[in-house]
């Protein structure tokens, strides 16, 4: 059967990625989140100091780019069955998806030169084609030759409140889910929302030829089944 490159673009927390996940595995085909190499940039800025008060220190962050300080890589963990993502060789699969990082990944995704250096790395990983990749600008910048193209979203209420369960199921303590506040969380996905959709660079867009899935009142089950069937149409 012929190989094809699978753009899955939509909004934060609209399960974007369990679905491509699902699909890739079903399909035999790898897998990249995209957004998770957002967020080790984020990481990086974070633990290095590159976010003091409100700013970027931009020049700083792009040195380090440019020193080849931030290699992102992806290894598959045969006990979850998923790709973990690990920061120069440190797997930080669990600290990328912290609120800290949550709520400063999107400038650092409206940085251009973020922009290219993951851009150029994401068209690599798909010579090949058989891949599945989920982002904001997949189907629009990275790949928009891509073969299947899908736009998912939700509305900002269902995709707090998936976020709010994802991340109590992730609370190691009593405490860290005490400090989990709703209302923050549905805060931060309209923030994310509106960065994303007004950044100057590839902002979040639907392509003109990606299908259309609002997932809000779908099963897990539901969406699996629909996203299937849309790739067994288009190989076929
Ligand atoms: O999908 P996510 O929530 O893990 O994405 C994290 C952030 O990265 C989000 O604010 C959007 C940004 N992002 C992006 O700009 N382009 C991508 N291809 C993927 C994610």
């Amino acid at each position: 059967m012929k190989k094809i490159i699978i753009a899955i673009d939509g909004h934060s927390s609209c399960g974007k990625s369990t679905m491509a996940k699902q699909l890739a595995k079903e399909i035999g085909y790898v897998y990249v989140d995209t957004g998770a190499m957002y967020r080790a940039v984020t990481l990086y800025a974070l633990r290095n100091g590159l976010f003091p008060d409100e700013g970027i220190k931009e020049a700083e962050l792009k040195a380090a780019i440019d020193a080849g300080k931030i290699q992102i890589s992806f290894r598959f963990n045969p006990e979850t069955g998923r790709p973990d993502t690990y920061l120069n060789g440190e797997k930080v699969e669990e600290e990328i998806r912290q609120m800290a990082v949550s709520s400063h990944v999107s400038p650092i995704a409206a940085l251009p030169f973020v922009r290219t250096l993951l851009t150029e790395q994401q068209q690599a990983m798909g010579r090949e084609k058989g891949i599945v990749m989920d982002g904001r600008d997949i189907g629009t910048a990275v790949f928009p030759q891509a073969e299947m193209k899908v736009f998912v979203t939700a509305s900002a209420e269902v995709r707090a409140g998936r976020r709010y369960k994802e991340l109590m199921g992730n609370a190691k303590t009593e405490e860290e889910k005490a400090a989990l506040d709703f209302q923050e969380i549905l805060k931060n996905v309209k923030e994310r929302d509106y960065i994303d959709s007004h950044r100057e660079v590839a902002p979040l867009r639907q392509a003109e030829d990606a299908l259309v899935l609002d997932n809000s009142d779908m099963t897990r089950e539901e969406q699996s089944a629909w996203l299937l069937a849309k790739y067994k149409e288009i190989v076929s």
